[in-house]
């Protein structure tokens, strides 16, 4: 491991501010001490500090001493997820049903930690631009910092994100090119029948029925639609119907998530809860509303000379052996896509476990792996030097 030594001597500081972030998260755009904390460390770094992008967003901007360059944005997330914390740890969530428990305090930690030490050092030709972007968590902050001019106020000629990895170990750093994390779009099929007595479904319209022939029919869009070299998720994650047993409910309600890395198969999944949802409900005689939130992410895609780049700027501080290249894309979202869809860059995943079963992000188990700090941020401030040498 070839780490930043000064980043190594601020590790007990670095640990103290990540564990001060996970005693107190908040959720998305309510970011408000966190900005306030990130606003406050950038500005006594000596950083011009820029507030308000999506509500709680921050950007420092730092220009290095080797003269002018093209500029490059680092980003990190902030939110936490709105659940209970159950590590007992003694830095555990101040805060009933809020909990970091995907780490975002650990990246926002690792890019606070990187500015200092390149406030410090200001050993590079251009400048860096520390996006801190609020509500990560389906909430799309990231979206709404490109919406609001996030690339017309703070030019990039690349972009870079980070997120802690559990299933990979402290001291790798996985990269790919091409699609990293899935599109992610979230439904609500309502089902509307005739209620009734459970003693004469005759004289109803059963939304329950119909709800479990739709769960069924959604199973075919992966299993007999979807070519089986490409990959996909339909997964229903909820269903809500009735208050009685012996009453037939007028309405159904469903609720689930698709997934997939290409645009044309996310497009057809949409088309295929929708078309499903309606036929299947029309065939037995009831009525389906389905409605796709706005909410939504699309795949997150690095671009192949930015992975590249990432990955041998990570061999520099973790060894060839460290690096991760290619690993196979992930399911989950992520909204620094909207960030890659305007500017090229990578996104990389940072080690945490790597364990036979380790605790994974979104697990109220979960805690960010504090020795790992100085490699993320070691690994933020190489990835400067290196992008802006002289
Ligand atoms: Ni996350």
């Amino acid at each position: 491991m070839n780490l930043v030594p000064r980043i190594v001597e601020l590790e007990g500081e670095l640990t103290a501010w990540r564990r001060d972030f996970h005693a107190h998260p908040e959720l998305g755009y309510e970011e408000r001490r966190t900005s306030e904390l990130v606003a406050e460390r950038l500005a006594s770094f000596g950083i011009e500090v820029h507030r308000g992008l999506a509500g709680t967003g921050v950007v420092g901007t730092l220009r290095g001493k080797l003269g002018d360059g093209p500029a490059i944005g680092l980003r990190a997330d902030m939110d936490a997820l709105p659940m209970d914390e159950m590590t007992n740890l003694p830095h555990a969530s101040k805060h009933a049903g809020r909990m970091h428990a995907c780490g975002h305090d650990g990246h926002t930690t690792m890019l606070l930690g990187a500015a200092r030490y390149l406030a410090e050092t200001r050993n590079f030709k251009g400048t860096v631009h520390f996006i801190f972007q609020p509500a990560e968590e389906m909430l799309c902050g990231g979206e709404r910092m490109v919406k609001e001019g996030l690339f017309d106020l703070f030019p990039c000629s690349q972009v870079y994100g980070m997120h802690n990895s559990p299933s990979f170990a402290p001291g790798q750093i996985g990269v790919r090119a091409g699609p990293v994390l899935a599109a992610a779009d979230t439904f609500e099929i309502t089902l509307t029948g005739r209620g009734g007595h459970g003693a004469f479904p005759h004289t109803t319209i059963d939304p329950v029925v119909v709800g479990a022939h739709v769960i069924t029919a959604l199973q075919t869009l992966i299993s007999r639609q979807l070519d089986p070299i490409d990959s996909g998720v339909v997964s229903v994650t909820r269903m809500h119907a009735g208050s009685a047993d012996n009453v037939i409910p007028p309405h159904a309600i469903l609720g689930g998530t698709t997934r997939a890395f290409r645009p044309e198969t996310r497009a057809a999944l949409i088309e295929g809860v929708h078309r499903i949802a309606n036929s299947v409900a029309h065939a037995l005689r009831a009525e389906a509303e389905v409605r796709f939130s706005e909410a939504a992410y699309p795949p997150t895609i690095a671009t192949e000379a930015e992975a590249q780049h990432a990955a041998a700027i990570a061999a520099k501080v973790v060894g060839d052996a460290g690096v991760i290249w290619d690993h196979p894309p992930i399911m989950g979202g992520e909204d620094f896509a909207f960030m890659l869809q305007k500017v090229p860059g990578a996104f990389v995943m940072l080690g945490g476990d790597g364990g036979d079963d380790p605790i994974m992000c979104h697990d109220p188990r979960f805690d960010f792996n504090d020795a790992t700090l100085k490699i993320g941020a070691s690994f933020w401030a190489r990835l400067v030097e290196e992008t802006l040498s002289a």
